[in-house]
């Protein structure tokens, strides 16, 4: 007989806090890991959401914990660690009073948030995405300050104070680029006269601004794509005025507002020269992700996950999600093509699959054409399920899935001296909920199939993204 309650035994596992911090040397293996894979899959996930004045009240909010699968010749070990920040310090100080989050709606006026540049009331939780910056690395919210970590030990090292110069909101999703080892972001700059910056760091204090627009109602945006060309911002019609931002006192994702009337706007902006080369207008959608973005003849093609509206944002409330009411939306992988020279966008499914996280061979592939996605689809189930393989030539797909087991964001990593764009493993954190903690499945990228998986100590909360950091 089982003492487990039944919040514990499926996908609700994953909203639970873990605030145990572990390092374990050797994990119990089943299959064989390869022998090249040598480094660290490090992850970012919401770790601590209850507190002991009040819990916060969305999934994003979070406390960001880290959480590192390091491989060395076919072994496996795992630590976990928080990140130290200033958003942690003051919850726990708190009881939580403190947090002032994405969609956790403050104890106090947010004025001093768009006032400014860098205050103290934007948050430098960085429970989001992991990235990369000269010698540097950085984890990120879409606040402009990230924090910096050791990827071996997880140590918080302190803010990346250089971030800020750009906007008070950003994204968690900068692209690398591989001719000028930069890493190109944008941020919305908000205030009287607002504008978008797209910019592009080379190291943490070395930094320009590549293009800029001026914009009346910014719109919410999580990612944008690149080509070797250009810089496209997708603008959801989720937006908002900045005025009524810094006044209102609500949450900053509630200050946003649903106009479906204005479609999708995309800007692709000349990289070289700053310049925006055009804009289209698509019928509307709601995007978190974009998968990639590549020149074909006379068009810019978008791929990315279309949700049909903001509606999603509401539906992963840490109530619902908790509860198990939530069902998630619907959305799909979606092929934008955009006539260089102007027409309108032609817009179609890439395949007939839900599916969001998208990973690609970023190293090798970003901004130019792929053949190759890896997402995680909910397939009609309470939660994102099962690992995807698609091929986005003809649309068809392959999947990997076992009765109560969640995947997460599946990481493609090639094989030294890979030739084939899946040759390679796809590494996920899957939730094992009958058994009550999280393993580390590894996969053939090339076949889908599993060659193993490493048990870790606990359960892993749900988390959002991680990057594989290569072996020093
Ligand atoms: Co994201």
């Amino acid at each position: 007989m089982s003492i487990v309650s039944g919040t514990r035994t499926d996908q609700r596992l994953g909203f639970a806090d873990q605030t145990e911090e572990v390092r374990v040397a050797e994990l119990a293996v089943s299959g064989a890991v390869p022998a090249w894979l040598s480094g660290g899959l490090v992850r970012v996930t919401p770790a601590q959401m209850d507190f002991e004045h009040r819990s916060v009240t969305h999934w994003f909010d979070g406390l960001a914990m880290l959480n590192r699968f390091g491989f060395d010749g076919g072994a496996v070990s795992y630590a976990s660690r928080f990140l130290d920040t200033d958003a942690r310090r003051a919850a726990l100080a708190s009881g939580g009073r403190s947090i002032d989050g994405f969609a956790t709606d403050p104890c106090r006026s947010l004025f001093q948030r768009v006032q400014s540049t860098f205050s103290p009331d934007l948050t430098d939780n960085a429970n989001v995405n992991l990235t990369r910056l000269g010698d540097e690395y950085l984890a990120m919210t879409e606040t402009p300050i990230p924090v910096r970590f050791d990827p071996e030990t997880l140590a918080t090292l302190g803010h990346d104070e250089g971030a800020a110069a750009f906007g008070q909101i950003t994204t968690a999703h900068p692209h690398h680029d591989p001719v000028t080892g930069e890493l190109v972001n944008f941020a919305a700059q908000l205030g009287r006269r607002s504008e978008y910056r797209v910019y592009a760091r080379r190291s943490t204090a070395d930094s320009r601004t590549l293009a800029t627009m001026p914009v009346r109602e910014p719109a919410y945006m999580h990612s944008f794509a690149i080509t070797p060309r250009f810089a496209v911002l997708l603008e959801n019609p989720l937006v908002v005025n900045p005025l009524k931002l810094a006044l209102s006192g609500k949450a900053f994702i509630h200050n946003y507002r649903w106009k479906p009337e204005r479609g999708v706007r995309i800007h692709a902006f000349n990289r070289a020269t700053g310049a925006l080369h055009r804009s289209w207008t698509a019928d509307p959608f709601f995007v978190f992700h974009t998968i990639n973005a590549f020149e074909d003849g006379g068009d810019l093609v978008v791929d990315l996950c279309a949700h049909p509206d903001a509606s999603v944002i509401d539906l992963l409330n840490l109530d619902g999600l908790r509860a198990g009411t939530n069902a998630p939306q619907d959305p799909r992988p979606l092929r934008l093509t955009l006539p260089l020279t102007g027409g309108p966008v032609a817009s179609r499914p890439l395949a007939d699959v839900d599916f969001e996280l998208p990973r690609i061979d970023y190293r090798r592939r970003n901004g130019h054409d792929y053949r190759y996605a890896y997402g995680v689809s909910s397939a009609g189930s309470a939660f994102l399920k099962r690992l995807v393989k698609l091929d986005v030539a003809d649309g068809t797909y392959a999947t990997w899935d076992e009765p109560s087991r969640w995947a997460g964001e599946p990481v493609f990593v090639p094989r030294p001296g890979a030739e084939g764009e899946d040759d390679g493993v796809v590494l996920s954190v899957v939730l094992d909920a009958e058994a009550g903690r999280s393993f580390l499945l590894v996969l053939d990228a090339g076949t889908f199939e599993e060659i193993a998986r490493a048990q870790a100590p606990h359960h892993i909360p749900f988390g959002f993204h991680g990057q594989f950091f290569s072996g020093r």
